[in-house]
Parts: C-alpha cells; structure tokens; sequence
C-alpha cells in the first residue's frame, strides 16, 4: 500500500508538530504528499491550507501572519483558514467581491502538538485518559524522520518477536527468541494487545522501570488506532505505568514523521525526564535502522505471497485486513508501486 495514493487516509488525524513551533510565524509541512502551512491566527485558533499562493504559485509559509489571516509575501494576497482570499492589496476598490480561493484543511490542538486533517474526518484524535489523570505527566520525547513507512511502524511496535533480536542491547534478551504470549481485540478504532513480557534491566532500565535486579516484567497494554497511531502501556511490577504514545504521521509514501511522547505516573524528582528520553532513545535507535531497510510498499493482501509469516506476526496482520477492510469501505483498492493490485492477478 502507498499511503498518498489512498484518499481515505486523508480523513484523519495526524499530528505534525508542536503548538509553540508556531510562535515564531507559519511553518511548512508535507503531510501525505501534500505541502500545506499552518499557522496560529490572532483569535488563537489554528488554522491550514495548501502551501501554494493562487496567483503566481509562491509558498505561503514564506508570508506572515495579519490578524487571523496568513499574507503571501510576493504580492500581499491573503487568505483565511477556510482558503478564501480576502483581500487583494492592488485593487483599488476593497469592496469589490473576491472570487480566489486555495484548499483549506482542519487543524486543531491536543496534547501540545498541532493536528492537520486534509479531508472530512472519520475518527476523533484518539482519546488518551493518562492525559488528565492525576499524577501523570507529560514528556515529550522525539520528532524527526523516519525513512520508514507508518505502517511497518506499527507492524513493529505490536511483535513481540523483534525484541530478543532488535534490542538485544536495551531490554530484549537473545537466550530467549520465544515471543511472549499475546491476545488481540479488534476495537472500532483498530486493535488492543494484551502480553506479559519478561525484560532486562540494563542501563537505565533500573531508573525507567522502577524496580531492582537485571530482570523485570512488563505487563503490557497496546492500542493501534488506524492508521498510524499506537500507544504502548507499559506497567512495571513497581506500579510505574510508562504510556508510550508513537504517531507515524505520513510525510510522504518513504518518509514518517516520528511524534513521540510518554505519560508516566511519577515526578521529576522520582526519575529525571532527560533520562526516560536516554532509555527510549536507545530503544528507538535500535528499532529505526531495521525499519529503514524494510519496503514501505505494505502487502496488504496475503495472497500477493510476497511475505511469509508466523504466529506473532498476528497483529500486523490484523491491520492489514483493517487497512484493507478500510479501503473497501471506501470504495477504494489498495494501490501498489506497480499500479493497482488486482486479487485475481495475484493469485
Ligand atoms: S504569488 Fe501570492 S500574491 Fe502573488
Ligand atoms: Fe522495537
């Protein structure tokens, strides 16, 4: 599947930076292949459009911001949040009607970061409890790309086969390639996994997971919501819960970009935010390199047999039936890099 060439994944959610790198002025994105600029209007409220001025083509995000409007900065045009122009500086008569317009998306604010729907949306930015409980709090930890596809992402973060090998050095144990047990329920918004994972504790992993000895357990508790959104609760024996929250926002059908951030049930005092990003910066860094040397081409369809597979590979598969579930629901076929997979072709 490549992502861009799927309008269905245009009607959700994705987030695409944090709220204060707007306090500078209008910042550049491209989200599913699309460029688009955001930027915070006087009023507060976020706004997005297409990065692209209708009169001679030039980047918005090069412009400023006038009130709740954004001015391209080669002629003064400037557009509201819905992609109205609003005004052209030339005209002498500021009364007359302007009939110019460009796209405009939907953005909005939640957990500190700004999120861009470029379509009618069919899910809510996922809920997360943690957010407002008391005694959690929020870390924010990484915000790069990955040249990996979202999918393959999520895919990774629900097989508990990867860990013996992928992070042999952080937390994963190679004497042990047996993947933990795992129980999966479909949810409207996409899966839950249950699992119990016996983990070391080299490092910091002492410090992050709150208890002692070389070896701990993990209980934990992961939620993918489609398409690219999954949150890994983690609970120590220690009563230490550890939200993981990953978002692989599709910049285009090769690149992701990584929005991480963890909610956790202690203080600064109990463990230092500078090292709960230490451990899970080494965790990541195992993870993406692999990651980067997979085919961002998903096989969504088992029976383009280009892919074999085994029982902890269960809740990957699951969400490519989901994906293609999606698709169908849609109207739509999954498009591959060679043109439109067609089932019969293929088996
Ligand atoms: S290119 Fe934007 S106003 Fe001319
Ligand atoms: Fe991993």
């Amino acid at each position: 599947m490549l992502a861009t060439k799927q309008p269905v994944l245009r009607r959700f959610w994705y987030p695409i930076m944090k709220c204060q790198d707007l306090e500078s002025g209008p910042r550049p994105f491209r989200l599913l292949g699309q460029d688009i600029v955001v930027w915070r209007g006087a009023d507060g409220a976020l706004q997005a459009v297409v990065d692209r001025c209708c009169h001679r083509s030039a980047k918005l995000s090069r412009g400023f911001v006038d009130g709740n409007a954004i001015v391209c900065g080669y002629h003064g045009w400037a557009f509201n949040g819905d992609g109205a122009c609003t005004r052209v500086p030339q005209w002498k008569d500021q009364s007359r009607k302007i009939n110019f317009r460009i796209d405009g998306y939907k953005a909005a604010a939640r957990y500190g970061y700004v999120w861009v729907c470029l379509g009618d949306p069919i899910a809510d930015i996922p809920e997360f409890p943690e957010a407002a409980a008391p005694g959690f709090r929020q870390i924010d930890q990484f915000y790069e790309v990955w040249r990996c596809s979202g999918l393959r992402l999520m895919e990774n973060s629900f097989d508990n086969s990867h860990i013996a090998f992928v992070h042999k050095e952080s937390f994963g144990n190679i004497e042990q390639p047996e993947p933990a047990s795992l129980e999966v329920v479909e949810t409207p918004e996409g899966l839950d996994m249950n699992t119990v994972i016996p983990v070391m504790n080299r490092g910091l992993g002492n410090a992050v997971s709150g208890t002692e000895g070389t070896m701990t357990v993990r209980h934990t508790n992961a939620k993918w919501y489609l398409p690219f959104i999954r949150k890994l609760g983690i609970t120590y024996p220690s009563g230490l819960r550890h939200s993981i929250v990953t978002c692989a926002t599709p910049i285009d059908d090769e690149q992701s970009q990584i929005v991480q951030f963890v909610f956790r049930n202690d203080s600064e005092e109990q463990t230092k935010a500078a090292d709960v990003i230490a451990f899970d910066r080494k965790v990541t860094l195992e993870d993406q390199p692999i990651l980067e040397s997979t085919d961002p081409d998903v096989p969504l369809d088992h029976a383009s047999g280009e892919e074999f597979h085994m029982a902890s590979d269960k809740p990957g598969l699951v969400m490519r039936r989901r994906m293609r579930d999606l698709l169908a629901a849609h109207g739509e076929t999954e498009v591959r890099r060679g043109g439109v997979l067609r089932r019969d072709a293929a088996e």
